[in-house]
């Protein structure tokens, strides 16, 4: 069977795409498939942070898009802590020239080797949100509670749907958990009428979540976090789960 190619996306910066791309990659691989990440988001280099590989990486994207012939081999990197969980860095270099024909070998490699195929995506329209769209099988959109989030989820996802992905799941990311600090928008409701994509997972703000990402360290799968990840992979994988919070 050919391996599930999604891309992660939301046009606006910082709701969450890297971390969520990450954590359902994970969660993917702990039911014993395999996943890798392809880091989309040129220059920053998130996902290598991420997966503990940051200060080993050596062949990245860029490399791949000026080879003659696409060695895949020589830039996939494993994740520091789980066996299964693999990564293409991104390019260093903001300005690499991203080959479309390029990028489609890649993920036709990729999909060969692993079971879950995860695109990044970089924030807004650019040339690597349209690669990780015009590639991907199918969509999770992500967003945080509040308006300006929303409004930009909801034009992404009429991009995505342009673009002729067919299938978008929606994450509502960085819910406070506290009944003390309420989300702007409490109503999910209204948050899956605006962008009009069905929802399948709500992820809690997790207090101190930086200091486990710039450490590669594993969080405790008990948390309401990691559970949400877990049940987020189980309905990728078409499993009927009841949500968490919300
Ligand atoms: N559920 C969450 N709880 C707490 N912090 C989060 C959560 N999701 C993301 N973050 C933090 O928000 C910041 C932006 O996340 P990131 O995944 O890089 O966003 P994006 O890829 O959309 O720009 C990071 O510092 C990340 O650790
Ligand atoms: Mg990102």
């Amino acid at each position: 069977m050919s391996a599930q190619l999604f891309a992660v996306v939301g046009s606006k910066g910082g709701v969450g795409k890297s971390t969520v791309a990450f954590y359902t990659a994970y969660a993917l691989t702990k039911k014993g498939g395999s996943a890798v990440v392809l880091d989309l988001d040129l220059g920053f280099r998130c996902q290598s942070v991420l997966f503990g590989v940051e200060s080993d990486v050596v062949y990245d994207l860029s490399d791949l898009m000026k080879a003659q012939t696409v060695e895949i081999d020589k830039a996939i990197k494993k994740c520091s802590f789980q066996d299964r969980l693999f990564l293409i860095p991104s390019c260093a270099d903001p300005f690499t020239r991203l080959s479309f024909d390029k990028l489609s070998t890649v993920c036709a490699a990729l999909r060969a080797r692993f079971d879950y195929v995860v695109l990044d995506a970089p924030p807004s329209v650019s040339r690597g949100f349209i690669a990780a769209i015009t590639l991907a099988d199918s969509a999770v959109l992500v967003t945080t509670p509040d308006r300006i989030a929303v409004k930009s989820a909801s034009l992404c996802a009429q991009i995505t749907a342009k673009a002729g992905v067919k299938s978008q799941r929606l994450i509502i990311n960085k819910v406070p958990e506290s009944p003390k600090s309420p989300p702007v928008i409490a109503n999910f409701d209204s948050i899956i009428d605006e962008t009009g994509v069905q929802l399948i997972g709500v992820v809690p703000q997790l207090e101190g979540l930086d200091s486990f990402s710039q450490n590669a360290k594993l969080i405790n799968p008990k948390t309401t976090f990691m559970l949400s990840f877990e049940n987020i992979a189980r309905r990728l994988n078409g499993e009927d789960v009841p949500l968490l919070i919300g």
